[in-house]
């Protein structure tokens, strides 16, 4: 019998509960525990374990996996954070603002780290199918993420440019964790590859929500400062269409907000790219955009040639998280 969803986020949460972080050096140790423990959706290590629950029901079998995946994508987050100058993070202070930036650079590396050590706790053979997989999805989210900071300050960019940086940055961890589960559970190649395509597309559909709640969201929902992409000048869906659709005046004005030193509070930065954004009525193509990969995703798990049972947990918890409001 596969699990549910609620039944792999417990079993999850209570691995990672179980793990110890409260060693020496402590100043290396608890920035780690305190991100970890100021909350998270843990989409990623979920993803692992219902990958390889497809086929197989001893989860507990790629619990190393799904906190690889996890401790990455919180690796991620504090360097993230520090890159995006951004204070806070789940409702709490960011590493970085709680503790100090060499804490946040230290610990996370050292993350980074613990999702290479995982892997030491499976077969050689399997360690090294799952190294190259991790080198290849890593080094894309690295390649995202600088192109994502690029944009910050190119005024060129392109939606299809912004598309590839998503991909990258974000959508290739969701591919990495379904395909990492689904290669343990012995699935065919074109199985796992469906399921990379599935968890990818997901993936897209997800940043693109992450960007529209970075706007619409109010802070208690997301946990982030509402337009923080705004004042980090960030070269979002929202914004490129919003450029096509206004007038040639609120255009050309939204183009100043983000190319030009104008002299605004942060406030009122953000207060104007909000309602630009809003005249341009652009939240009603950034949905259709993201249910146009969110359908794409789907047909890929449909392509999975797993019982269709076994595949409905994965179909309603990738629904759940595409209409999620944080
Ligand atoms: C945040 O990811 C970073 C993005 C890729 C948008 P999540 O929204 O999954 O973050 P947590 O782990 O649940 O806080
Ligand atoms: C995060 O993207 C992507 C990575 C950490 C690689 P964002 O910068 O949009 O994520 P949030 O909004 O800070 O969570
Ligand atoms: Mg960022
Ligand atoms: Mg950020
Ligand atoms: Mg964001």
């Amino acid at each position: 019998m596969s699990k549910s969803i609620p039944e792999l986020q417990k079993f999850y949460s209570d691995a990672l509960s179980a793990f110890d972080l409260s060693i020496d050096p402590q100043n290396l140790y608890k920035p780690i525990e305190y991100l970890l423990g100021i909350g998270g959706k843990r989409i990623r290590p979920v993803l692992v374990l219902a990958g390889y629950n497809l086929a197989n029901d001893d989860v507990e079998k790629v619990i190393p996996i799904a906190h690889a995946i996890e401790f990455f994508h919180n690796f991620s987050l504090m360097h993230d954070d520090i890159m995006d100058v951004a204070d806070l993070r789940r409702g709490k202070p960011t590493v970085h603002k709680k503790f100090d930036i060499n804490a946040a650079i230290l610990s996370g590396d050292m993350m980074l780290i613990y999702s290479y050590k995982f892997l030491e706790s499976y077969s050689d053979i399997i360690q090294v199918s799952l190294l190259k997989l991790f080198n290849d999805t890593f080094g894309k989210i690295c390649e995202g993420q600088q192109l994502d900071i690029d944009f910050e300050t190119r005024n060129d960019v392109t939606i299809s440019e912004y598309l590839e940086m998503i991909t990258n940055k974000t959508a290739v961890l969701l591919g990495c964790a379904l395909k990492s589960g689904a290669l343990i559970s012995g699935l065919n190649d074109d199985d796992q590859n469906h399921l990379y395509e599935f968890g990818k597309n997901i993936g897209i559909a997800f940043q693109i929500q992450d960007d529209i709640l970075d706007v619409f969201a109010p802070s208690e929902n997301s946990g982030k400062l509402q337009g923080g992409d705004i004042l980090q000048k960030k070269k979002t869906y929202l914004y490129l269409k919003s450029l096509e659709l206004l007038s040639a005046e609120k255009a050309s004005r939204l183009r100043s907000l983000f190319e030009e030193d104008i002299e605004v509070s942060d406030e009122d930065l953000i207060a104007e790219g909000t309602q630009l954004l809003k005249d341009a009525h652009v939240n009603v193509y950034a949905q259709e955009l993201k249910e146009s990969y969110q359908q794409l995703a789907m047909s890929h798990l449909d392509a999975v040639t797993v019982d269709q049972s076994r595949k409905t947990e994965l179909r309603t918890f990738a629904q759940s998280l595409l209409n999620r409001g944080k």
